[in-house]
């Protein structure tokens, strides 16, 4: 057995699966602000995890700590611990381009590059080595297009430029992108607050399918998009993580009254 942070009798009961990413006590600074107070939370294998809580309270910052995008932002600093199958990620042994592989993310506004749709998937694969040839590569290609529903939409363009894509179809190129390098987990920030309903439901419909072999972390100000999509759900406040529970206990009768409030609307 690996030597774990599990602190069990903490989350009895909202879990059953192995656990996959494990934080404790993580604090986030920008400069001297203090924006995250010392954060604890389990991430189980295959779950969908939602992230809510009014805006500026920390779901991003904390988001950005799983696969260390806050080291690319000046002055920010992160103590703590956060694990990945038990290895520590912040580790300064570890390759953190391999780690941000292992952890993809998908932001809220789609970011493709820019270059061609086939070339948004193959950039991965190529610079992990995980094809020996062209013909490995697209299929890289087809199946990562394949998986997040856009295949039939771009087969026939595969050398016309991501950007000219809807945002629908952008942002599941974006997803895309994420699945080609054969991540673990998968961070989304309000991945969907840039799309239309159609677009959003699409991507919801996704995130459903790909939990059967990612895990996935999502932060979300939609409540209903929590509960559409999400097992468990953690709820921030101030800098807080205030609780994680199954979706449907935070959405019907939660711990705090913090998050009464929230889901009551009492603030947001
Ligand atoms: N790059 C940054 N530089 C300085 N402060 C930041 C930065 N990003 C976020 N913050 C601050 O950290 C706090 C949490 O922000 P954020 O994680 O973006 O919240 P949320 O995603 O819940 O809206 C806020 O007070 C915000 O102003
Ligand atoms: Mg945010």
């Amino acid at each position: 057995m690996r030597a774990t942070l599990v602190n069990a009798e903490k989350f009895v009961g909202v879990a059953n699966g192995a656990l996959k990413m494990a934080a404790r006590d993580v604090r986030v600074f920008y400069g001297e602000s203090e924006a995250l107070h010392g954060v604890d939370l389990d991430i189980y294998e295959n779950e969908v995890l939602a992230f809510i809580g009014p805006s500026g309270c920390g779901k991003s910052t904390f988001l950005r700590c799983l696969n260390r995008m806050n080291d690319t932002i000046d002055g920010c600093r992160v103590t703590g611990r956060i694990e990945l199958d038990g290895e520590d990620i912040y580790d300064r042994s570890l390759d953190v381009v391999l780690l941000r592989a292992r952890v993809g993310m998908v932001f809220q506004k789609p970011n493709p590059f820019p270059k061609s749709i086939y070339e948004n998937i193959a950039y991965g694969p190529r610079l992990h080595g995980l094809a020996s040839g062209r013909a490995e590569l697209d299929d890289i290609v087809e199946r990562s297009l394949q998986r997040a529903g856009l295949w039939e939409e771009v087969k026939d363009r595969l050398e016309q430029p991501g950007t000219g894509l809807s945002g629908g179809q952008q942002q599941r190129l974006c997803i895309a992108r994420a699945i080609a390098v054969s991540p673990e987990v998968i961070l989304m920030d309000e991945p969907c607050s840039a799309l239309d309903p159609i677009a959003t439901a699409k991507v919801e419909q996704l995130i459903t399918e790909l939990s059967e072999t990612y895990t996935i972390v999502i932060v979300t100000h939609n409540m209903q998009q929590a509960a559409r999509v999400s097992r468990r759900t953690a709820f921030f406040h101030l800098g807080n993580l205030v609780e994680v529970d199954d979706t449907t206990k935070i959405f019907t009768s939660p711990s705090d009254g913090r998050t009464e409030d929230y889901i009551t609307g009492r603030f947001g």
